[in-house]
């Protein structure tokens, strides 16, 4: 592991017990592997939160954190080392491993879980863990608790309250490190790159799979783990199914297609959506809806800055479109009867961003204090999303039928900085013209 980013874990791990205070202990499972069919697992994933506080790549490991523990603070419970399970399924760093290279002060085989855990819980007051994720780890956890407390009549103190350890941990995820910003913007190179081989590959004829194919051929040979996320690759009106993952029709002259796809490197993930014309030029149409799209992210982007809030760039989005859709006389009435009986929706459904980082939509609260109050303020070091849509879905009878079938989302990420916003993902052309001039092969 490289000492920056090993450093890194440490100062994670220090942050956290710093916050959780005395007398408490933090457990923290990590992802375990999932079945596909029979006795074939998907490809393994840690969670991204035991990932984040230590680096940890194995399944079944068990973080623990216990601030001012005198035999050491940062536990790992990880699979012991097996030389016959390692000959089928790979290496095990094991206790030692996880001591070595993971910097465990103390690391014990995940088979004597319940032998030890219980006598780190004693003594404690506070649990920090999140119930309801792992719902079987949740009845051990149970059970220890009840063991220390039907021991209390010779003295055993069990815990007075459990707290949540997720939210604590995704706070600290929303702001990102510099290191955080430098795997960031390689993911989103990588994936934009990606996306400028779909447009120049694409050619009328092929199938969707077949762009799903190049971009993710490009995402697995730059050192990519894979996609961040299901590649959506939508032709024609697929490209109004927002959650468009079959990929399995043709792309037809005349048409659109949209590609949503990111990669995920070193844990972190890009997302990036691109609509261009499967034949090279866009229609009269498609050039209009197109070119007040990208007007609505561009607007959005300029309020991703420190100061402003969450929604802002949203609503930034639903006034250009909004505006845009009775100009081209798709919708009707004033901009401010459409927004307020949210008539719009039938052309842009969905919010215009998220957070971005080790997941996808990855952790953090949107607003403050609570869920009523008020959206939250940008800072330096929060990455989103920017990604209006606007989509004329094919049975709309309200219009007409030039307009029907046209599904344009324009997705980039965004990371919050002192004065302008870096765009992570610049690097994939998105005005219709440079698209053109791409496909055309003049800019190639
Ligand atoms: N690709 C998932 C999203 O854009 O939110
Ligand atoms: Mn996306
Ligand atoms: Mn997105």
């Amino acid at each position: 592991m490289n000492e920056r980013i090993r450093k890194q874990y440490g100062s994670r791990r220090r942050n956290l017990m710093r916050q959780m205070g005395p007398d408490s202990i933090a457990i923290l499972p990590g992802a375990r592997e999932v079945i596909r069919s029979r006795d074939t697992h998907y490809p393994f994933r840690q969670d991204s939160n035991l990932h984040y506080l230590c680096g940890f790549p194995e399944p079944d490991a068990v973080l623990v954190l216990i601030p001012g523990r005198s035999q050491g603070e940062f536990i790992l419970f990880v699979r012991d080392k097996d030389r016959a399970r390692e000959i089928w399924d790979g290496f095990r760093a094991g206790p030692e491993g996880a001591m070595q290279d993971y910097d465990a002060d103390d690391a014990f085989p995940i088979g004597d879980i319940d032998d030890i855990l219980p006598g780190l819980i004693e003594g404690r007051d506070k649990i920090f863990y999140s119930m309801g994720a792992h719902p079987d780890f949740d009845k051990s956890l149970l059970s220890w608790i009840n063991h220390i407390r039907s021991q209390s009549r010779s003295g055993a103190l069990p815990p007075g309250e459990i707290i949540d350890l997720e939210h604590m941990v995704h706070e600290m995820r929303v702001i990102k490190s510099a290191e955080e910003l430098k795997l960031m913007r390689k993911s989103a190179k990588i994936s934009a790159d990606a996306h400028v081989r779909a447009m120049q590959v694409c050619k009328p004829g092929m199938y969707e799979y077949q762009l799903q194919a190049a971009i993710e051929h490009e995402f697995a040979d730059r050192g990519a783990t894979g996609p961040a996320y299901s590649s959506i690759v939508g032709g024609g009106a697929n490209a109004c199914v927002l959650h468009y993952i079959e990929n399995r029709a043709p792309l037809n002259e005349g048409d659109l297609v949209l590609i949503d796809a990111g990669s995920e490197y070193q844990g972190y993930a890009a997302d990036i959506t691109r609509t261009f014309p499967v034949g090279g030029k866009f229609s009269k149409e498609q050039r209009a809806l197109y070119d007040l799209c990208l007007e609505a992210q561009l607007a959005a982007i300029e309020l991703c800055r420190p100061g402003r809030r969450f929604h802002e760039p949203h609503e930034a989005t639903v006034e250009v479109i909004t505006r845009g859709l009775i100009k081209l006389g798709l919708l009707k009435g004033t901009l401010e009867s459409n927004i307020e009986t949210g008539a719009y929706r039938d052309f842009y459904m969905h919010r215009a961003g998220h957070w971005l980082g080790l997941d996808v939509h990855d952790a953090g609260d949107y607003k403050v204090d609570g869920s009523n109050s008020e959206w939250r303020e940008f800072e330096p070091g929060m990455v989103t999303t920017i990604e209006p849509g606007i989509y004329v879905h094919a049975d709309n009878k309200k219009v007409p039928k030039a307009w029907r079938g046209i599904g344009i989302r324009i997705e980039d990420d965004v990371a919050i900085r002192k004065g302008e916003p870096e765009v992570l993902t610049h690097a994939v052309p998105k005005t219709a013209s440079e698209i053109e001039q791409l496909m055309a092969g003049s800019a190639a």
